[in-house]
């Protein structure tokens, strides 16, 4: 087997290139759906794309290509990195440093083809991305597992096998929104709720960036090692266009304090538009000195009814989160919602 690690950008349009880069994104989809079925959360290509563009984040791709199975019958030297013709992609992988705050970590995601397990590859591509990570002072790999309830991953055996040790794990929670549509809002005395459904406003965004520093802060964590992350309002809007560019319409509520006239709360839903069958809840956070008001359940309920207004497609919306978040889960089980996968979080320190 001669299996050669070689650079992937979802950026460059030249056909080689892009050929690549679909053949590298089949294969991280062919290993979720091998472990979550056709229920799976695999990003999209187009996901990928806006995630390589961010500038808070530094994404890097890599493809295992297996010249083996040359398909030119070259001389097996250099011709990989020219594209997809030359090889198959065994496995996938994708390294994240991030450039703004937690310096220190590096966040990996790996995937060997289902048929090619156990021959090494995954070691092989993990010692590279451990060795970058090094190269970039990088001394706290982050990365992640899931399995339906009830099933397994092998990822979890072969973390443990290369010291990642759990720290924190995550509940996937879906709600059927077509048995369990929330009823109006009552409306709360001192706030006033708004609704986007078309993406974080502008006249938001400077409150929306201090929710999202206080998000990194205030949510459960478990034992990993992650800082307070430094938003302010641009990194707020390159985000909203990256969802964009996604092909996401973000349906946004925020809680609004009538007596300061600040935004205390927010919550945000993301909708794939081609298939909007499947929304996805994102980031929820009441300002600590604001909990206790019924904010959170409020905000949710009108951000469902919206979103479902304008997607009546929408028929179930999926969640994350952690299993110590109680009064959380709390929410989201009052909503309806109900635990259809494990999600677990591993940590290794590098020495
Ligand atoms: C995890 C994954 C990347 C491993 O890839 P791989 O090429 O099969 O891994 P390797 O052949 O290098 O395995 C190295 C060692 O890990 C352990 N391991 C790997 N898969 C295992 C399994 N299914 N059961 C038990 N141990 C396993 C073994 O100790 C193995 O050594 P051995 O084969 O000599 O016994 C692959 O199963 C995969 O893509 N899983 C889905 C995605 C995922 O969970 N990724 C991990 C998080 S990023």
């Amino acid at each position: 087997m001669a299996v050669r690690i070689v650079p992937v950008t979802t950026l460059d349009p030249a056909p080689e290139a892009a050929a690549l880069a679909e053949q590298w994104n089949d294969v991280l989809v062919a290993s979720t759906v091998a472990t979550m079925g056709d229920d799976h959360d695999a990003w999209s290509l187009a996901s990928r794309r806006a995630r390589e563009s961010s500038t808070s984040w530094d994404h890097r791709y890599f493809a295992a290509v297996d010249e083996g199975d040359r398909l030119d019958g070259g001389d097996g030297v250099g011709g990989v990195d020219g594209g997809a013709g030359h090889g198959t992609v065994v496995a996938a992988a994708e390294l994240v440093l991030p450039r703004r705050d937690n310096l220190t970590l590096a966040l990996l995601d790996l995937a060997v083809r289902p048929d090619h397990r156990r021959r090494g590859t995954g070691t092989l591509v993990l010692d590279h991305l451990v060795r970058l990570a090094q190269e970039a002072g990088r001394t706290t790999l982050l990365t992640e597992t899931a399995y339906p309830s009830g099933g397994s991953n092998p990822g979890e055996a072969f973390l443990r096998t290369h010291g990642f040790e759990v720290g924190q794990t995550m509940q996937r929670n879906d709600l059927d929104v077509r048995s369990h549509l929330p009823g109006a809002v009552a409306l709360l005395d001192g706030y006033a709720i708004e609704t986007s459904t078309d993406d974080t406003l502008d006249e938001w965004l400077e409150d929306r960036a201090h929710l999202s520093r206080r998000m990194s802060t205030d949510a459960p964590v478990g034992d990993l090692d992650l800082a307070e992350e430094d938003w302010d309002a641009d990194r707020v809007r390159e985000q909203r266009d990256a969802t964009r560019r996604s092909n996401r319409r973000a349906v946004e509520s925020v809680a609004r304090h009538l007596g300061t006239g600040r935004l205390v709360a927010f919550t945000q839903l993301q909708v794939p538009v081609a298939e909007p069958v499947l929304a996805y809840q994102q980031d929820t956070l009441v300002l600590r000195e604001h909990r206790g008001h019924g904010l959170g359940q409020a905000l949710k309920s009108a951000n469902l009814r919206a979103a479902r207004e304008t997607f009546p497609e929408i028929a179930t919306v999926r969640t994350w989160n952690a299993q110590e978040n109680g009064p959380m889960i709390a929410v989201n089980e009052a909503l309806g919602y109900r635990t259809t996968a494990v999600q677990r979080e591993w940590q290794r320190r590098l020495g």
